[in-house]
């Protein structure tokens, strides 16, 4: 994984959690600080796990939902940086389609060894629609946590539902299902 993701999480635990909390997680999880993240430089997955799983260790907070909450937030950074992605004349449905074939390929094209997950698509609806996450990295949470990151962008209130394909449950193929409501 990218520095980028690993600086955003440290700052992530910080807004969230103070400071010596985050001393303490990184200590216990074997990580050093921001500063030793470099943004373009690629780090194994693994540790960025392992920061997690102490996040969970020293919160309470389930994998799941440190996954969603720092979605959440690193889409409001990534927004600003690509800002380009959201623009005119894309709504929600429209910017989650583009992610496939438009945006993440960019964030290739920027970052060749970056790891990314491929989505394929089912519209149902004006107000719905199935993407299939797939990725080895199991990460469908986060995915919902930039999902719900971008309903809220696009001035949308979503409902979220997912199911793991897989028949272990391993999340590394998963239904994700977004539905717009309209009140
Ligand atoms: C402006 C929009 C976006 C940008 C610039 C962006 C960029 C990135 C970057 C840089 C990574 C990390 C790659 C690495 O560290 O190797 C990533 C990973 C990921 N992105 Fe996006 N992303 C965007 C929107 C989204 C949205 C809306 C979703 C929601 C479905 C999403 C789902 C994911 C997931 C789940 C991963 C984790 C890797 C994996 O599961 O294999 N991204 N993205």
């Amino acid at each position: 994984m990218k520095g980028l993701i690993f600086q955003t999480y440290i700052d992530f635990l910080t807004k969230s959690h103070g400071e010596e909390l985050k001393n303490f997680i990184l200590r216990d999880a074997g990580s050093g600080d921001r500063d030793s993240y470099e943004v373009m430089g690629t780090y194994p997955f693994k540790s960025l796990y392992g920061v997690v799983a102490q996040t969970h260790a020293h919160t309470g907070d389930s994998v799941p939902k440190i996954l969603e909450d720092y979605g959440y937030y690193l889409f409001d950074i990534l927004a600003v940086s690509y800002a380009k992605y959201l623009g005119e004349g894309v709504d929600l449905f429209g910017f989650l389609e583009s992610l496939e074939d438009h945006v993440h390929v960019h964030v290739n094209q920027q970052f060749p060894d970056a790891s990314l997950p491929s989505f394929t698509y089912k519209r149902i609806d004006d107000n719905n629609l199935k993407m299939i996450y797939e990725s080895e990295r199991a990460m469908s949470d986060f995915g919902i946590g930039m999902i719900k990151g971008s309903a809220k962008h696009f001035g949308n209130k979503v409902s979220i539902e997912k199911e793991d394909l897989t028949p272990d449950n391993n999340g590394t193929e998963v239904e994700i299902r977004v539905t717009i409501i309209n009140d």
